[in-house]
């Protein structure tokens, strides 16, 4: 395997980030069950499959088929060896697809958050400006809102508090109204040229990388999939296992950071009635770990990567009844 990054496991699909620092921080028994929650071109899978032994077992949840479809071939031979399972869902619903497989518990959870190369190079699925293409940007094709019809729905001001929120763009207002006067929006580079209109040219490649992102965090309900995931890792995840989640923006960071922290997504802890921390999990390290330099330069995409991990603590989960969450944010 590659020193820092997932080189190795390199497909025209995606190149894994961080792929060393994930198996190396999620393993803890060879002959282990393990879920790949956001499956991809299956790179994590991949690597994690080679370190177990003939025993181990992985699991890859993707709510789009394509990925599925793609990571079934490159793992053929593991899925007839039955030491790989693909599911198909949102990993928000990981108790139920892992009932649905005959799981109950397991001994570690990967989580690499957003889309793939894939999804962003295929002009056909709207994730990027770069390409002409429909304005859809849904993961999962099956339903569910596509971009075009909250830009062409929406109100300016849910527009620029979306903008403002999950893309923390400073001139969401501005772009909201462009978008509204706009309208009908049928493409992703008539969005573009909307937002081009209003901002200033050196500010316009990161403006329109905020404009995507918070459509994309929208259209796919992106906080509230990793806030249910988090919330039912604590349960599916053994004491002892652990749990490895990559994020892009600080968004889910500080959501993923909290939980591991605190058990929830406040700034301080549930409580029991004795003022103990109630958390289900533990941090392996205080710090995020980071892409190093020729990670980066191989993979331009992982630079804002940062991964957190964390080891399943013995604290029953739900905690009692009677718990205190504290109420500041
Ligand atoms: C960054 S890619 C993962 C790449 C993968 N680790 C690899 O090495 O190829 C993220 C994948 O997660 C999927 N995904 C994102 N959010 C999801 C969710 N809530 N439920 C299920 N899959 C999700 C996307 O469809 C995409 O295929």
């Amino acid at each position: 395997m590659g020193n820092s990054g997932g080189c190795d496991f390199a497909t025209s699909f995606h190149i894994p980030v961080l792929c060393k620092a994930v198996t190396e921080g999620l393993i803890t028994k060879t002959g282990g069950v393990y879920v790949d929650t956001t499956l991809g071109g299956g790179g994590h899978s991949a690597a994690l499959l080679e370190l177990l032994s003939p025993r181990g077992r992985v699991f890859g949840v993707d709510r789009d088929v394509e990925a599925l479809d793609a990571s079934c071939s490159r793992l053929v031979a593991d899925l007839e060896r039955g030491r790989f399972t693909p599911l198909r869902g949102n990993f928000e619903h990981i108790e139920q697809l892992l009932d649905e497989a005959g799981e109950a518990q397991v001994d570690g959870l990967v989580a690499d958050l957003g889309v793939s190369s894939r999804q962003i190079d295929a002009a056909s699925r709207g994730f990027s400006y770069l390409a002409e293409g429909a304005l859809d940007m849904r993961m999962d094709m099956r339903g569910g809102r596509t971009a075009r019809e909250i830009v062409n729905s929406w109100d300016r001001e849910m527009l620029k508090e979306a903008f403002s929120k999950y893309g923390e763009e400073p001139r969401s207002g501005r772009i909201a109204r462009a978008i509204v006067e706009a309208r009908p929006l049928e493409s992703t580079t008539e969005l573009a040229d909307a937002v081009r209109g209003v901002t200033p040219s050196r500010e316009a490649i990161r403006t329109l990388s905020r404009v995507f992102q918070a459509l994309r965090i929208v259209v796919n309900r992106e906080l509230e999939a990793l806030e249910g995931l988090l919330e039912a890792s604590a349960r599916v995840v053994r004491p002892g296992g652990r749990m490895a989640v990559i994020c892009y923006h600080s968004l889910e960071d500080r959501r993923v950071k909290r939980f591991f922290r605190n058990g929830n997504f406040e700034r301080e802890p549930l409580r029991d009635a004795y003022g103990n921390p109630l958390v289900p999990w533990k941090e392996r390290m205080r710090k995020p770990i980071r892409p190093d330099a020729e990670e980066v330069k191989a993979n331009p995409r992982s630079r804002s990567a940062r991964l957190r991990i964390a080891e399943r603590t013995e604290r029953a989960w739900p905690p009692d009844e009677g718990a205190q969450t504290t109420t500041r944010r």
